[in-house]
């Protein structure tokens, strides 16, 4: 699933570089240019960056109960 339409980013990208060391925002869009287009993609991806994911809109569906 895409989190990022503009830069074509999915959620594997997000996890493999959160499991490379992303923390933030910011290392995110340093890193794969989350946010970086129409930013409508920032909350779902601060969302993701979150130790659950669960209240996620795809985290959930990453992570099942
Ligand atoms: S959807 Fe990520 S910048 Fe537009």
């Amino acid at each position: 699933m895409y989190i990022c339409v503009c830069n074509g980013i999915n959620e594997r990208d997000i996890r493999s570089a959160v499991d490379a060391g992303a923390r933030t925002l910011g290392d995110l869009q340093r890193e794969l240019g989350v946010a970086s287009g129409c930013g409508q993609c920032a909350g779902e991806a601060q969302c993701l960056l979150r130790e659950s994911g669960r209240d996620c809109a795809f985290g959930a569906q990453l992570h099942p109960a």
